[in-house]
């Protein structure tokens, strides 16, 4: 039966700053089936679209990511923060709902022409997600979907991925 994963969502005022509800997705990836249901329904996502690849943002795009990269058999890169990466980067810099960073990914993690889904767990603003498409389209890849388990409607980051096939599993 299917869960509702609205369930497994902790809301935390006034963190990490006050004005911020923190989205807290702990809770789900703690409970083994609401976490394979969130999973299986991005693999569902993915399965159709020849995807080569999957590319996720440190840190929480890689435990939405690595697994459906297993279920799918294809493999993972991740792109994160600066100085984590050992060899030749590429790097996109870009502004959060509380910050500005810049994210890196290995030159050879994407083959030009290769089929890419990219996944993080929340889009905000969309400053993380449209910096990792933009690692990706350096490289050569085709951004073929963008898979998060919540969206935080009020912030927008939907508008900074028109033309892409996006899929949000939660509102809020
Ligand atoms: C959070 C979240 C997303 C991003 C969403 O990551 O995991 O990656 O913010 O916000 P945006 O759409 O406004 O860019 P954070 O930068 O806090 O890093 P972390 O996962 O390493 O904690
Ligand atoms: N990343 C950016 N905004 C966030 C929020 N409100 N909750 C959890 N993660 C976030």
């Amino acid at each position: 039966m299917a869960v509702d994963l609205n369930n497994y969502v902790a809301s935390i005022p006034d963190y990490p700053e006050k004005g911020i509800i923190f989205r807290d997705l702990s809770p789900l990836m703690a409970d083994g089936e609401a976490y394979r249901q969130a999973t299986d329904r991005i693999v569902q996502f993915a399965k159709d679209k020849n995807v080569d690849m999957i590319v996720g943002p440190e840190a929480r795009g890689f435990i939405v990511g690595c697994p459906v990269a297993y279920e799918l058999g294809v493999g993972f890169a991740p792109a994160r923060k600066k100085g984590k990466l050992p060899r030749e980067t590429v790097s996109a810099q870009y502004s959060l709902e509380y910050g500005v960073s810049e994210l890196f990914l290995h030159k050879d993690a994407v083959k030009p022409g290769q089929r890419v889904l990219v996944t993080d767990d929340l889009l905000a603003t969309g400053g993380t997600i449209g910096a990792t498409i933009d690692l990706v389209e350096q490289l050569g890849g085709t951004v073929v979907g963008c898979a998060f388990l919540i969206e935080l409607k009020d912030l927008k980051g939907r508008s900074k991925l028109k033309g892409y096939d996006v899929l949000t599993l939660m509102e809020y």
